[in-house]
């Protein structure tokens, strides 16, 4: 495996470069245009080395904290299975993120399972694979999970998500810890949460609790009292169950869309590392996170080609092949995703970049400010590594994007 400086200088020179007017992604400055060769529909090109670079430097931030990769980011076959090569666990929503990530190398024993939505099928196919640890949401899910575990003849390892109702000043579809939010279970639950527990002690394992706020947090004090909250609740809760011992601190360190900034998200991260590991040190227990956009966000781009630079008296609409089908983030949460042309040329246009969908919706920039393009060249839509692909859609009828590992 390539071994990269971690140091902050050598990060802020890599992620994307022009090289001779080439757009290049990564730590090896890896060129894009020439895998627009036999170019067919949009393609999704993820860089491997760029994602050991980011997942490794998670890694160091955090110490001995082990890493559950949040699958829901990028369930990418061959991402997950570098994930795997470089010691990450999974984090996973859903029976088909089970079946992935065991498709992909990962053991029973990687898998930490979350999702307010478990059915008693999941449930079930979960406690017979005999998965690591399951991440529960309500009471009515710990009730469930301990009737099927004692049909079963199984115990199930739980953890607890707690909504500590504490804003982290994130985009309101992405917030998750507030009590408005479905997420996680209000404290107020924890002495009918015990009685449940202590029913099915014979089912059941309490093994540790678990946060996570909402994604692309930038500022930590929200953060850094929710964690508080939730240290005071677990030195309570081990005195009556000894098996507790992990503490699951939730993913959701943000990235900068508007900019390439490694070297200050480095720094934001160990601010995030230092808040955590300063909190929660003595407690001597086990401590797990479930990152995603930060390990793979920036690592994939999307590109897509023009097929129509349209006029019309308000704007210029530079009018591509892939739209909100493939990349729903700018329409569904506003996120300002840079836009590069593979081949760099001189003048400039400014434009609103637009799909072919059918929906006013359908776009990934308005009013920006682009090196002029013209009908059949190629644009990268950048850091769309996390919650591209798997966000995407047939809507139209249209084909999803290719992905390329590269
Ligand atoms: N763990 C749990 C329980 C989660 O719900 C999530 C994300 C993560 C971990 C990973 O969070 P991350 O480190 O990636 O922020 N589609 C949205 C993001 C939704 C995040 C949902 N939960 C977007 O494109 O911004």
């Amino acid at each position: 495996m390539t071994k990269y400086p971690s140091c902050a200088m050598m990060l802020a020179e890599v992620g994307m470069e022009y090289i001779n007017n080439e757009l290049c992604l990564g730590p090896l400055k890896k060129a894009l245009l020439p895998l627009c060769a036999n170019y067919m529909r949009p393609i999704y090109v993820y860089d491997l080395d760029f994602i050991s670079q980011r997942y490794q430097a998670m890694k160091k931030a955090l110490g001995s904290t082990r890493l559950f990769y949040a699958v829901k980011a990028n369930p990418n076959v061959e991402i997950l299975q570098h994930l795997k090569k470089l010691g990450a666990g999974a984090d996973v929503v859903s029976l088909g993120e089970i079946k992935r990530v065991l498709e992909s190398g990962f053991t029973v024993q990687d898998i930490v399972y979350s999702g307010v939505g478990k059915t008693r099928h999941e449930i079930t196919e979960a406690l017979k694979l005999g998965i690591y640890q399951i991440n529960v949401e309500s009471l009515p899910e710990l009730e469930r999970i301990g009737i099927i575990a004692r049909e079963l003849g199984k115990k199930a390892s739980v953890v607890l998500r707690l909504n500590p109702d504490i804003d982290i000043k994130t985009h309101p579809y992405i917030a998750t810890g507030l009590k408005d939010n479905k997420f996680g279970m209000e404290l107020s639950l924890i002495p009918e949460l015990i009685q449940c527990l202590q029913k099915h002690t014979g089912s059941i394992d309490l093994v540790g609790v678990s946060l996570h706020l909402g994604s692309m947090m930038m500022e930590f004090s929200g953060y850094q009292e929710a964690l508080k909250t939730l240290k005071t609740i677990f030195v309570d809760l081990q005195k009556k169950f000894p098996t507790l011992k992990r503490f699951d601190f939730g993913g959701g360190v943000g990235i900068f869309y508007d900019r390439l900034d490694l070297e200050l998200e480095e720094s934001l991260l160990r601010d995030y590392a230092k808040i955590t590991l300063d909190t929660l040190s003595d407690l001597n227990c086990e401590l797990q996170s479930e990152p995603g956009r930060w390990v793979v966000g920036h690592c994939g781009v999307l590109i897509t080609q023009v097929q129509y630079i349209k006029k019309t008296s308000a704007k210029t609409f530079v009018v591509v092949d892939s739209g909100m089908n493939h990349l729903i983030r700018p329409s569904l949460y506003e996120a300002d995703h840079m836009i590069r042309p593979l081949v760099k040329k001189s003048e400039s246009i400014k434009a609103d970049i637009v799909g072919p969908i059918c929906e006013s919706a359908d776009f990934f920039a308005k009013d920006r400010t682009l090196t002029s393009i013209s009908e059949g060249d190629f644009v990268a839509v950048m850091d769309a590594g996390a919650y591209g692909y798997s966000m995407a859609s047939i809507y139209n009828l249209q084909e999803l994007p290719l992905e390329i590992c590269i």
